[in-house]
């Protein structure tokens, strides 16, 4: 008998999986994509950057908070495995405005302080920037990491694609659940129950190069993820180097953030433009002899569909009828706060399945900052489903 199904088994399922295990739920985990996909185009996963790079503003807003938990949560993980998440020096620079030069996050990273023109060499002699040290990860393999952890704890792991979320609280290898987590990224778009017009693509291409002599993020992602309107001049193009944890010497160079594009093609031209821009931030990406960027090692050309959504990432308890004949979601409640632990709650009643109460936890939306959010996501959706089942009387005591 579970307590839980977690539809999805990209960063934010796996994380919330974990938690909910390691606070004693029985969970099982449903997925098109799995872990080891590390190929598949179907989820963002396997093709994030991958750093902890806040781009969100306000020191406290959700975003933010479930970050900066994150953040506190990786010291450990790059202690453990440092093949898979490792703390280097970060440089973020700009051009245009001179803007607020101080992030909310300063005290958060570490040896955090803004370069001076006159006095720094500001990668790409850009005009302002700032340094830190803060964590690379290998999105891949973290990603495959949480799936064999989730293997070992016996937590199933479930390859099935699902039209409808319904179909997730009664399937044949688990049987009748009352509570579905819905971590199914750019699937919520579509998935039947959900349907969420706010969710869309943002096409993310970049190229992994081998170029083991860098060993430092360079951030130029001003405007990063500005939608120029038409006829309009857009924000300079995103250009940043994040090199991968472990011996291989990768590094991933990006990017781009192209909203509503679904295509998964590489395309040539703007990989060339990615490889100049980002050797003019750092030359050694072609070694040390001074060559020019066609010199660059490529290894692969890549792109991953993030999963963004307007407003932000949804976090948010719905309450649910199955098989009561009505279709639409009526709302009962708004966010009731910001931080870790906040909620706002939904009702809706759906077409099929016996007629019966059941809950969904939406965790989805996550866009660029899925793996720098996804420990905070993960203790959010616990405490979300903790308070939905003390006020059930407990998992169990309601199947
Ligand atoms: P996904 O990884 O997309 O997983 C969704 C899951 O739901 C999959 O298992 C999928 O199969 C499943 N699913 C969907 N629909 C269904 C269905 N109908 N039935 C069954 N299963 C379904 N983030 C960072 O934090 N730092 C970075 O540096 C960073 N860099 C990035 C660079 C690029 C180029 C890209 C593309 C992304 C980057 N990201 C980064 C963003 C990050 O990759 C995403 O935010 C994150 O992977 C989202 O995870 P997710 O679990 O929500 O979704
Ligand atoms: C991205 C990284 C930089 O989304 O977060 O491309």
């Amino acid at each position: 008998m579970y307590d839980a199904v977690v539809l999805g088994a990209g960063v934010i399922g796996l994380s919330i999986a974990l938690e909910l295990h390691s606070r004693g739920l029985k969970v099982a985990v449903v997925a098109r994509d799995l872990p080891d996909d590390s190929d598949s185009v179907g989820f963002a996963s396997p093709w994030a950057g991958c750093n902890w790079f806040p781009f969100d503003e306000s020191p406290t807003s959700p975003a933010s908070i479930r970050e900066k938990r994150t953040f506190s949560r990786l010291a450990a993980l790059s202690k453990a495995h440092p093949e898979l998440c490792e703390r280097i020096p970060f440089f973020q620079v700009w051009d245009g405005e001179r803007g607020d030069l101080e992030a909310w996050y300063k005290d958060t990273v570490g040896e955090y302080r803004l370069l001076d023109a006159s006095r720094d060499r500001i990668p790409g002699s850009k005009r302002y920037g700032r340094t830190f040290t803060s964590y690379i990860l290998h999105a891949p393999r973290y990603t495959a990491h949480l799936g064999s952890l989730l293997r070992q704890a016996r937590v199933p792991l479930i390859r099935r694609r699902l039209s409808s979320l319904d179909e997730a609280y009664n399937l044949p290898e688990i049987g009748n659940v009352r509570l579905v987590i819905n971590a199914t990224g750019l699937g919520a778009r579509s998935l039947i129950g959900v349907m969420d017009p706010d969710v869309y693509p943002a096409r993310g291409q970049t190229v992994l190069v081998r170029a083991p002599e860098v060993r430092r993020c360079i951030m130029h992602t001003e405007g990063f993820m500005a939608v120029p309107k038409p006829g309009e001049a857009g924000p300079p193009e995103p250009a940043y180097i994040i090199p991968r944890p472990g011996p291989s010497g990768h590094v991933v160079l990006g990017g781009t953030y192209l909203k509503d594009n679904h295509s998964v093609l590489p395309d040539l031209s703007t990989a060339q433009r990615i490889l100049r821009d980002c050797y003019n931030l750092e030359p050694l990406l072609a070694g040390k002899d001074g060559r020019g960027w066609e010199d660059i090692e490529v290894v692969a050309h890549n792109v991953g569909l993030r999963p963004a959504r307007e407003g932000g990432a949804r976090i948010e308890l719905e309450l649910r009828e199955l098989g009561n004949g009505v279709g639409k979601g009526v709302g009962v409640g708004a966010a009731a706060g910001a931080g870790v632990g906040a909620e706002s709650t939904t009702k809706s009643r759906s077409k099929t399945n016996k007629q019966r109460q059941v809950a969904v936890v939406h965790a989805y939306g996550f866009g660029s900052a899925g793996f720098q959010q996804s420990l905070g996501a993960a203790e959010q959706v616990a405490q979300i489903v903790e308070g939905h089942l003390k006020r059930n009387g407990g998992a169990r005591a309601r199947l």
